[in-house]
């Protein structure tokens, strides 16, 4: 396709979402949020009664379900809300407990079928911006720039702390440590797109970066990208 992606990809909590936002707003780019989906996912699951258990998604039956769930998925993003069915679920989609039940359903190879085609969508004039763990290894292989963001995981667990206490959510950093590990680990190790930098990909560690330091690196790199 002729029409320019950007892609950031990397482990939780590393400013993945803030950075996408800002460098949509900037370019005047569309903006894609994969993880919101597999989030959805998982409320989608959670609502129809379907066990997101890793060892119940080992179950081949279980693992078929899920995907046509996904594949059925009703969502519906409107003025900054998001809508699964008729229920707002724009908040509980940003839970802690949402992005643990994502991250389940993400290992799941029939559910990340049923969201290639609504991702690759996203892809409009003038351009896209889009976040997430495959972005450029698994999504879009032929965006222009790829950026790998890191920081360090007590960097990572203070943000997402700050994240939640500003949504008037109350946490501990060891906690979300732990959470953050956990997914991390689940995200790595997955057979099915597992998280690691595309090839090509440029690595930013952003953990002594303000956000407008990280957007000005990467759009240096995106006037430079072929
Ligand atoms: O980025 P976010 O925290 O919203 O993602 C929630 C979970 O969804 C991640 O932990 C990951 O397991 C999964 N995910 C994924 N592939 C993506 C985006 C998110 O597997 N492209």
């Amino acid at each position: 396709s002729h029409i320019p992606v950007l892609c950031i990809d990397g482990p939780s909590a590393s400013g993945k979402g803030t950075l996408a936002a800002e460098l949509a707003a900037r370019l005047g780019y569309h903006l894609l949020d994969s993880g919101l989906l597999y989030r959805l996912v998982g409320l989608a699951a959670e609502r129809a009664g379907l066990d997101t258990a890793a060892a119940a998604l080992q179950q081949p039956q279980q693992a078929a379900a899920l995907g046509r769930l996904a594949q059925q998925l009703l969502v519906r993003f409107e003025q900054g809300r998001v809508w699964l069915g008729h229920e707002d679920v724009t908040d509980e989609v940003r839970s802690e407990a949402a992005g643990m039940a994502a991250s389940r359903v993400a290992v799941v190879p029939e559910v990340r079928a049923a969201l290639l085609d609504l991702q690759r969508n996203f892809r409009r004039l003038p351009g896209l911006v889009a976040d997430g763990r495959d972005m450029g290894s698994v999504i879009f292989p032929d965006a222009a720039l790829k950026v790998y963001l890191t920081a360090s995981a007590a960097q990572r667990a203070q943000r997402r702390l700050w994240q939640l206490q500003e949504r008037g959510e109350s946490a501990t950093i060891k906690d979300l440590l732990a959470d953050l590990e956990a997914r991390d680990e689940r995200d790595r190790s997955r057979s099915a797109a597992p998280l690691k930098p595309a090839e090509g990909a440029l690595l930013l560690d952003n953990s002594a970066l303000s956000i407008e330091q990280s957007v000005q690196q990467v759009l240096d790199w995106w006037q430079a990208s072929p």
